[in-house]
């Protein structure tokens, strides 16, 4: 089962900052998540929220802002252990941190009804900018369309289809959506990851993986049930935890 670092070690550092991610890779991370929004002015960058206001305290939406007005933000303000300035990161500084030490890498688009037009174009061209990156790299969305616009530009690119709101009734339509568009993985959250539903889920021929786990109990129970990968804000659990099975 991969420990998956989600946004870096944002257990300990704020999260989605190269200080974050720095961590992760000392810590020993080699399976990395992270959110990619879009600039005014069209720089892919990284951080969980459309706006600022869980991370900087101020509410200025990322498609609003040029990357350099972006930059002057602390986004980690929010974060009272460690709340000197930190900036959002562009993905490809992100990139120099982590792809040197990563197998896979989880790409999330956050693009809410298409906030951010030609987002799609703009990642493919930036996997396929540099040797191997396009092959471990799998790109998710919790929007429908853009996975689907990923696919129509992209039929090799390897897609994740984020289950959102799901319960047992909606998740067969979800894996009909994820087969549509040829997704290889079908991640989900922790609250609705039972047996049952991820044996549904591997049965219908989907990798599994499980977001946010951060008790050892828990990690423990996924692997029982056959979960491939669990994404942590904890990825130090990789030496701290010894999981049966
Ligand atoms: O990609 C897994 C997980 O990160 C999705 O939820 O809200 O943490 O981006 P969120
Ligand atoms: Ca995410």
């Amino acid at each position: 089962m991969k420990i998956i670092s989600h946004r870096g070690a944002s257990a300990y550092a704020p999260e989605n900052t190269l200080k974050a991610f720095s961590l992760a890779v000392e810590m020993g991370s080699r399976d990395f998540e992270f959110d990619v929004h879009q600039t005014k002015d069209g720089i892919l960058a990284v951080h969980h929220g459309f706006d600022l206001k869980h991370t900087a305290g101020k509410k200025a939406k990322i498609a609003g802002l040029t990357y350099a007005e972006l930059k002057k933000y602390n986004i980690a303000a929010h974060f009272k252990r460690d709340p000197g300035f930190q900036r959002v990161p562009r993905l490809e500084e992100v990139m120099d941190v982590i792809e040197p030490a990563a197998r896979w890498l989880n790409l999330e688009i956050k693009n809410d009804g298409n906030v951010y037009p030609g987002i799609e174009e703009k990642v493919l061209a930036f996997l396929g900018s540099k040797p191997g990156l396009f092959e471990k790299t799998i790109v998710s969305s919790f929007d429908h369309g853009t996975l689907k616009r990923l696919r129509e530009l992209s039929p090799e690119v390897r897609l994740a289809y984020l289950g959102h709101g799901l319960n047992a009734m909606l998740l067969l339509p979800a894996l009909k959506k994820a087969r549509a568009v040829g997704a290889v993985n079908f991640h989900m959250s922790l609250r609705i990851a039972f047996n049952l539903n991820v044996k549904k889920i591997k049965k219908a021929g989907f990798r599994v993986c499980i977001y946010t786990v951060n008790k050892k109990e828990d990690a423990q129970r996924m692997k029982e049930i056959g979960a491939d990968g669990i994404f942590t804000n904890h990825p130090d659990i990789l030496g701290k935890w010894t999981l049966k099975g």
